[in-house]
């Protein structure tokens, strides 16, 4: 039977070093694609050396790790390694809300895990349902429509040029530049492509012609009594990363930050530009940082998120999405740049993500131990 009944130690608080867990898939570049799935499957997933980065990096601390392939032997090994706590980063495999179904079948050990739970990334995987949420309480999002079949009419308020993306990726799959629709034909064409391709609806949203941020989100109400790094965390609880802006101008795909550019590596030829801090207007810095994290909290996210805006037409800024588990892999990923861009060491980053995700499961003593801690309802 699949339950940890038969070791419980007696608490958690008292053991200093865990047995962790790194829980991801990987990306196998040395065999074939199944038959069957997109060009750009997979490609969120990670490569060995991210996961090897993160395993040195909660190393540096004294904890144990393993590395569990998150795929459908899971169960049964965690039953046989018994981790403390796993650091997940799983993608999943496959359905309408894979990034769930890692902390669902935790969820369902009682294993603690590290960042959101299972409704938030199932949701945020959502680009539709994300955008409804956010539109309901007044957040900036461009209009969309979701295409499930094709040929839905489309509404007034949407004017072309659009653009159009499979609803549940990430990693710019299915973004190319043949993205932008400039007319009735391209949009059906482009629409009938993601719809068949991906096996998912299609999102339509109005093209937002203007610059281009990504905006990091660490911590929590209570994150100073858990964290090694209580100066790290504003007044709320929560660190503000400082914004990246991405310039993809001169990329492989100018105007559109899609799998083929992110595949590129920092400062490569076709590669976007990273800029950050970015240059921006105090006020504008203001309003992306605060957009951030309201979407953040708006989802129920836990610990840690990287939220994509862009600007319309009149330099507004609108939310394109929420990433629940953003890619962590040193001098690359969006999160770890804008980490470097303020000297946050990655190792630093990564036991922090730990210690608030342990925190959560009663692992870690507070600091201010005379101070109630704002619990987390
Ligand atoms: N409405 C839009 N107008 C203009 N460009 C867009 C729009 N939506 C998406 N893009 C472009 O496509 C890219 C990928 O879109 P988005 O961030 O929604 O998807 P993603 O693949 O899930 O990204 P991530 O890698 O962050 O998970 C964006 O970074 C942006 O460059
Ligand atoms: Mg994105």
């Amino acid at each position: 039977m699949l339950t940890r009944g038969d070791e419980n130690p007696p608490s958690r608080r008292m053991k200093r070093y865990w047995k962790i867990a790194v829980l991801a898939n990987i990306k196998d570049d040395t065999h074939p694609k199944p038959e069957g799935v997109p060009p750009d499957a997979f490609a969120d997933y990670d490569h060995i050396e991210t996961i090897d980065s993160i395993r040195a990096a909660l190393e540096t601390d004294g904890h144990q790790t393993v590395f569990i392939h998150a795929d459908t032997d899971l169960p049964y090994a965690l039953r046989d390694e018994k981790p403390d706590i796993c650091f997940n980063i799983a993608e999943g495999l496959g359905g309408d809300a894979r990034e769930a179904q890692v902390p669902a079948l935790l969820e369902m050990m009682q294993i603690p895990y590290t960042g959101s739970r299972v409704l938030t990334n199932g949701i945020s995987l959502d680009k539709t349902l994300t955008k409804r949420i956010w539109r309901d309480r007044r957040l900036p999002v461009a209009p969309f429509q979701e295409f499930s079949a094709g040929d839905e009419s489309l509404r007034p308020e949407l004017n072309f040029p659009l653009f159009v993306k499979p609803a549940r990726e990430g990693t710019g799959m299915g973004v190319d530049m043949n993205a932008i629709v400039n007319n009735e034909k391209e949009l059906r064409e482009r629409a009938m492509y993601i719809i068949d391709t991906y096996q998912q609806p299609a999102l339509v949203e109005t093209f937002l012609p203007g610059r281009e941020f990504t905006v990091g989100i660490l911590g929590r109400a209570d994150a100073k009594s858990y964290s090694r790094h209580p100066e790290w965390y504003e007044k709320d609880g929560f660190h503000r990363f400082p914004i990246l802006e991405l310039d993809s101008s001169r990329s492989v795909t100018p105007l559109v930050y899609s799998q083929a550019a992110k595949s590129k590596d920092v400062g490569e030829e076709g590669a976007p530009g990273y800029f950050c801090p970015a240059e921006i207007e105090p006020e504008l810095e203001k309003k992306l940082k605060y957009f951030a994290l309201r979407a953040h909290q708006l989802l129920y996210a836990l610990d840690v998120s990287r939220t994509d805006i862009r600007l319309d037409e009149e330099g507004n800024p609108r939310l394109l999405e929420i990433n629940t588990l953003p890619g962590l892999t040193p001098d690359y990923s969006d999160l770890a740049l804008q980490a470097k861009a303020e000297d946050i060491r990655y190792e630093d980053l990564i036991l922090d993500i730990l210690y608030l995700g342990a925190s959560r499961w009663g692992m870690v003593e507070p600091r201010e131990l005379s101070a109630e801690p704002n619990k987390k309802k």
